[in-house]
């Protein structure tokens, strides 16, 4: 894994551009968008609600139509996949005087709505989803009155539901939460000019607060770069380095439990795009050493979990992960997926209710395995593949392309890969 690896757009920093240019007042010129199944449904939400996306080369232009000048979407409005589509639209649109349907696929029919309904409807809403509260969501969008939150679980797609329900709700909107999460929104917000007050993990904007629409670059996602960097630690004679990685501490706890466990990681050119902080990370082959990945740190590496594990299963001794229930109600189980596909490559890796046990280091087989429609469990087993002895099928992985389509160009740097359609 040697020389430069340019990683896809950050998919949460993308979804938000989206959306707040949606509400900004003017336009809102987005670079380096994240162009996946996931944004596309965000896109498509969007443009179905009235406001204007035009594509100019490297530039996305948003002509934004103010906080409320959405109009009704003829129809339904399909997220596909994306959670963070179907949660963060919700909140917009309980806020909007027409009715709205929100449906997605297969796996995000599956997934816990009850944390934004019961919320909103605490804001006065008026939303329901199916019988135990999965999508399809119905929402007649209304009058909404500005409530304080506490959530149970730490969640950004929570948080931001209920932060842009806040911007169209009567009064203020506080959102706490147990550990921080992603705070792409709040720092999207404040970039366009919307007043965000924190205070530890409470955040609290007020009615009306219009934002205004900027210009923003979309940095690299360390979510992707994660899989790569991984690579590069565990394949001899690495060393790689990844331009322009969004380092934002609520989204880097992978870079931290890598380090901690010998990884070889430093951040070059450390800087500010717009309102998220990136730098080039470089990567080297590297001795690891298990490690307990447990409490405030879970939501800052959630969605790098199954790369943890990929590494955890070269590292020397145990890692055990804690604190992770939230990973059963992913785009897939994803305690269940990762240990049941690590495991049929000869991986020691053991289920628990909210996490997982790896006991390395092991030499992994390839083997036939599968993604459970899942990206980021498809990726995680082809980097598995990678450093795996003999040929690895990865069975479902066009699903890669909700959030990295360039994955496939990257990994035959490194790898033999056929891709059969
Ligand atoms: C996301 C938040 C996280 C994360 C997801 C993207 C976001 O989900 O797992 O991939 O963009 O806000 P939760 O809010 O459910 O933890």
């Amino acid at each position: 894994v040697r020389g430069r690896f340019v990683v896809d757009a950050d998919k949460s920093v993308s979804h938000r551009a989206l959306l707040i240019g949606a509400l900004a007042r003017g336009a809102t010129r987005i670079s380096n968008l994240l162009d996946s199944e996931d944004c596309r449904a965000t896109r498509r939400a969007i443009r179905q609600l009235g406001v204007g996306v035009r594509e100019t080369g490297d530039e996305t232009i948003v002509s934004g139509r103010g906080l409320r000048g959405l109009a009704p979407a003829a129809g339904e409005i399909d997220c596909g996949n994306s959670g963070t589509t179907m949660r963060l639209l919700a909140g917009v649109l309980a806020g909007q005087p027409f009715e709205s349907t929100l449906t997605g696929d297969v796996s995000l029919s599956r997934r816990p709505m009850d944390r934004i309904i019961l919320p909103l409807r605490e804001m006065g809403a008026r939303i329901t989803g199916s019988e135990d509260s999965r999508p399809p969501i119905h929402i007649s969008g209304g009058d909404l009155t500005g409530k304080s939150h506490s959530l149970p679980i730490a969640s950004a797609q929570v948080k931001s539901c209920l932060l842009l329900a806040g911007l169209l709700a009567s009064g203020s909107t506080s959102v706490s939460e147990p550990a921080a999460s992603r705070d792409h929104t709040e720092r999207m917000l404040g970039y366009f000019g919307v007043d965000v007050e924190t205070d530890g993990n409470r955040h609290t904007v007020r009615g009306d607060d219009q934002p205004l629409g900027r210009e923003v670059t979309v940095p690299a996602d360390i979510s992707s770069a994660a899989f790569f960097i991984v690579a590069a630690l565990l394949l001899d004679g690495s060393d790689a380095i990844l331009p322009s990685v969004g380092t934002n501490p609520t989204r880097s706890g992978a870079l931290e439990v890598l380090r901690a466990m010998g990884g070889q990681i430093r951040l070059l050119d450390e800087r500010l795009l717009g309102p998220e902080p990136v730098a080039d990370v470089q990567a080297g082959r590297s001795r690891l050493e298990g490690a307990l990945i447990r409490g405030e740190i879970v939501p800052r590496l959630i969605d790098e979990i199954p790369i943890i594990a990929v590494a955890a299963t070269q590292a020397s001794g145990k890692t055990t992960i804690a604190d992770a229930s939230e990973l059963r109600v992913k785009e897939s189980d994803r305690i269940a997926a990762i240990v049941a596909e690590l495991g049929k490559m000869g991986a020691r890796i053991d289920p628990r209710p909210d996490g997982m046990v790896v006991d390395g280091p092991t030499r992994l087989r390839g083997a036939r395995v599968d993604s459970h429609g899942d990206h980021r469990i498809a990726m995680a087993l082809a980097i598995a593949g990678s450093l795996a002895d003999g040929k690895t099928t990865i069975s479902g992985a066009e699903c890669i392309r909700i959030s990295f389509p360039g994955f496939v160009r990257l990994l035959p740097r490194f790898a033999m890969v056929d891709v059969d359609e």
